[in-house]
């Protein structure tokens, strides 16, 4: 097999009220995986304008991000964390494997047609190559893993097609590696605290169906207590949550902060009410979450810092990028 050093890349898109869900599905995973790999960890402001935004709030949500990423321990000595605009080398790929990638693949990539509906022709161009854009992200750097959210396996599926196809095509055999997904499993998978069957989401219209990273503890508090629950007392046995989605979301919460299994936290909770357990939730998310909330609140009052780290980690990709992009360009044959 392939000889490709190994490599983590990952990428979130900049957008207001990062939430419980980002922390645990996301952030949290690429905190283990910086302890044993090299990572490269992007804030891809790039994705974020092929649909309307406005640019200040762009360059806002960047910087909050970025604060994210650092707040909750990926460290800039260790990690590369930059914005994807930075680097040419992302649009330049994107370019390339717009002419590699086939119209027909992108007809299959279901997150476009759950954005776009019925209005696929009103949409941007942009955001039907997005997956595109999302292959040249992690193969400018020739990235081994890549991890991701089940709703992004796909993408990075289209990612290993593009990568084969373009060795296949300009005769350069492993050039290009074959990106895993690292899929961050349904333990991880935060739910509304409105709804058990809906993922906890940014544009969810109530803040209540979501815990921000920037939440105070009495905020945390106030949502836990008014999160949607059954009226049964919670179960002795872990099967026992399958029918009780708002119950399992809840215990999953916990025991993703406690670093422990389901069925460990009902040993401890089998029969109390949720009233009790909502309350020893809170206090435990309060614990964890708040030391981020606060070191994202002072890494925000310096926003100077901040895109200090942007530019020194945009500096440090480049320098991978460029080689790469040297053989891309003298392979497809462009004179420079
Ligand atoms: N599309 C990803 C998401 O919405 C974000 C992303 C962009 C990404 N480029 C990437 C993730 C490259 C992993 C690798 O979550």
């Amino acid at each position: 097999m392939s000889a490709h050093e190994p490599l983590v890349f990952s990428g979130m898109q900049p957008t207001g009220n990062l939430h419980l869900g980002n922390y645990l599905g996301a952030i949290r995973n690429w905190l283990k995986l910086q302890q044993q790999y090299r990572c490269i960890y992007c804030v891809v402001d790039m994705h974020a304008i092929t649909v309307d935004h406005d640019p200040k709030a762009l360059a806002q949500a960047t910087r909050e991000v970025t604060a994210a990423y650092i707040a909750s321990g990926i460290d800039p000595k260790r990690s590369i964390i930059f914005n994807q605009s930075q680097v040419t080398a992302h649009a330049e790929l994107a370019w390339i494997f717009n002419c590699v990638a086939r119209v027909g693949w992108l007809n299959r990539m279901t997150q476009f047609k759950e954005k776009a509906g019925k209005n696929s022709e009103k949409m941007s161009v942009g955001l039907y190559t997005y997956p595109v854009l999302m292959a040249a992200d992690i193969l400018a750097y020739r990235a081994t893993h890549v991890p991701v959210g089940d709703d992004q396996k796909q993408h990075v599926e289209l990612a290993r097609d593009i990568a084969q196809k373009f060795n296949n095509d300009f005769g350069v055999a492993d050039f290009f590696p074959q990106p895993e997904p690292i899929i961050t499993g349904p333990a991880t998978r935060v739910m509304s605290l409105r709804d058990g069957t809906a993922k906890m989401s940014k544009s969810d219209a109530s803040d209540n169906s979501r815990i921000n990273l920037t939440d105070d503890a009495d905020t945390i508090a106030q949502k836990f207590r008014k999160a949607k629950t059954d009226p049964l007392p919670l179960p002795e046995a872990e099967a026992e949550l399958k029918a009780r989605p708002e119950a399992d979301n809840l215990i999953s919460i916990y025991a993703a902060f406690a670093e422990k299994g389901k069925q460990a936290v009902l040993d401890e909770f089998k029969g109390a009410q949720f009233s009790t357990f909502k309350g020893a939730l809170s206090e435990l998310v309060v614990a964890r979450l708040s030391p981020i909330a606060g070191e994202m609140r002072r890494l925000l009052g310096d926003p100077a810092e901040i895109d200090r780290i942007l530019h020194k980690g945009a500096e440090q990709a480049r320098a991978i990028a460029a080689p790469v992009m040297a053989e891309v360009r003298r392979v497809v044959g462009f004179v420079s």
